[in-house]
């Protein structure tokens, strides 16, 4: 159990969540290339949060608060796969990206999704708990899937989990 005093709200404000919109983009990207070796731009984030594919939710530091962490999902009714979450450095283990699946669990069921897929880099510990944590189960691995800062390419764990 990671941080109890964050997750039960000692010192900090109660976390906000929302779905994205147009002027999110630019916190989006900020927070995106914080937390990945390829971060993706403003114009980018703009294209995805306008793509009628994908379902974006934020978590901010209060409504109209700082942005501390987004999960962005694309697919077509009824599966759908995790393509980026992320929570700012300073907010992590408060429980958010929790939130950040679990609100999007319930978003897609009401939508009629029944599967969510993703891909995780082996090795990634803090994102395999939090799927394993929000009931996803391995279904595969891709070899050489991805390449580090060093050149070197490393596994991905392919990942399911149903929500109808
Ligand atoms: C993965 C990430 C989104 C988790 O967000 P978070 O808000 O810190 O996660 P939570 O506080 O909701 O924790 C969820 C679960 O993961 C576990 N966890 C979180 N950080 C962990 C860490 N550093 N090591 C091990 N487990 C960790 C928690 O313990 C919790 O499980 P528990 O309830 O059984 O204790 C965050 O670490 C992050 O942004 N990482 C960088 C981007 C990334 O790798 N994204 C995933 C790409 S596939």
């Amino acid at each position: 159990m990671s941080n109890l005093f964050g997750r039960l709200g000692f010192g900090h404000r109660d976390v906000a969540l929302r779905p994205a919109r147009t002027g999110d983009a630019e916190a989006l990207a900020r927070l995106h290339a914080a937390a990945f070796r390829v971060g993706w731009d403003s114009a980018e984030f703009e294209r995805l949060i306008a793509n009628r594919l994908t379902r974006t939710q934020v978590a901010t530091d209060g409504p109209g608060g700082k942005m501390l962490g987004f999960i962005l999902l694309s697919g077509v009714s009824p599966e759908i796969e995790i393509l980026s979450i992320a929570v700012d450095r300073t907010a992590r283990g408060r429980g958010i990206g929790l939130r950040l699946v679990e609100t999007a669990f319930g978003m897609l069921a009401a939508e009629g999704f029944t599967t969510v897929f993703l891909e995780v880099e082996e090795g990634n510990a803090p994102a395999v708990k939090l799927y394993a944590r929000t009931g996803f189960r391995e279904i595969g691995r891709r070899q050489g899937y991805y390449r580090s800062e060093t050149g070197t390419t490393v596994g991905a764990i392919t990942m399911r989990r149903d929500i109808a």
